[in-house]
C-alpha cells in the first residue's frame, strides 16, 4: 500500500504543501504507507514544450510514483478561481490512460478566500471522471487558509484535522478496495 500526496502547487512557501505534509503525517500516525509528491521539486525540463512528445529522464520518477500508487491524494489550492497551472500541466505530462484510470484519488482543497478551492476541486473532479479515476466522495476544503495555521504551519482547527483524519482512513481503505491490485 502506498499513497502518494501530491501537492499542487509549485509556488515557494506555499500554504498548499504545509497542508500536505500534515495529511502524510496523518496517514503515518495511521499506519498507511504515504509520501508527498511535490511539484517544485519538478525538473525543469519538463517545462520545455518537446516534452509533449519526449519526457526528461529526470521525470521518471514522478511518473513511476503515480503509476505505483494505490492512491493519490491531490491537495489544491486555489489560484485565480482555478487549479494552478503546473497541476494541470503535470497531469497533461503523464502517460494517459494509464496513469489515472481506475486510480483512487481523493482531493483536499486549500484557499486564502472563503470557499476552499470548490472551484479547483470541482474542476478537478470533473477531468478525474473524464479520466475514469476511482474518485472518493469524502472531500475536505479549507478556506481562510491564512488565519487557519499556526507558526509551525499546522492547522488549529481540531474539527479540520479530524475531517482530515476521517478522510484519511477512509481513503486508505477504499484505495485497498478499489486499487488496481
Ligand atoms: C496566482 C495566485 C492566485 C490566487 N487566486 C486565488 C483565488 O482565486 N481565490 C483564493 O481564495 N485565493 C487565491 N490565491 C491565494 C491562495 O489561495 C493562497 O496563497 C493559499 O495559501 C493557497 O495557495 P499556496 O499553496 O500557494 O499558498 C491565489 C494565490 C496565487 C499565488
Amino acid at each position: 500500500m502506498m499513497i502518494e500526496i501530491i501537492c499542487g502547487t509549485n509556488r515557494p512557501g506555499s500554504n498548499t504543501r504545509k497542508v500536505a505534509s500534515q495529511i502524510e503525517a496523518i496517514y503515518h500516525a495511521q499506519g498507511t504507507p504515504a509520501s508527498l509528491l511535490d511539484l517544485a521539486e519538478l525538473p525543469p525540463a519538463i517545462f520545455d514544450p518537446a516534452s509533449y512528445a519526449e519526457k526528461p529522464a529526470a521525470f521518471g520518477r514522478f511518473r513511476d510514483r503515480v503509476l505505483a500508487a494505490d492512491g493519490l491524494v491531490i491537495v489544491t489550492p486555489e489560484y485565480n478561481g482555478g487549479a494552478p497551472g503546473v497541476l494541470k500541466y503535470f497531469i497533461d505530462m503523464l502517460p494517459f490512460p494509464e496513469s489515472l484510470a481506475r486510480k483512487p484519488l481523493a482531493f483536499v482543497g486549500v484557499a486564502a478566500g472563503a470557499w476552499g478551492a470548490l472551484r479547483p476541486v470541482e474542476h478537478l473532479l470533473q477531468i478525474a471522471v473524464n479520466l475514469n479515476a476511482h474518485v472518493y466522495p469524502g472531500r475536505v476544503l479549507i478556506p481562510g487558509i491564512f488565519q487557519a495555521l499556526d507558526e509551525s504551519g499546522r492547522l488549529k482547527n481540531a474539527d479540520l484535522v479530524k475531517r482530515l483524519e476521517e478522510q484519511a482512513r477512509g481513503f486508505a481503505e477504499f484505495a485497498a478496495r478499489h486499487g488496481r491490485g
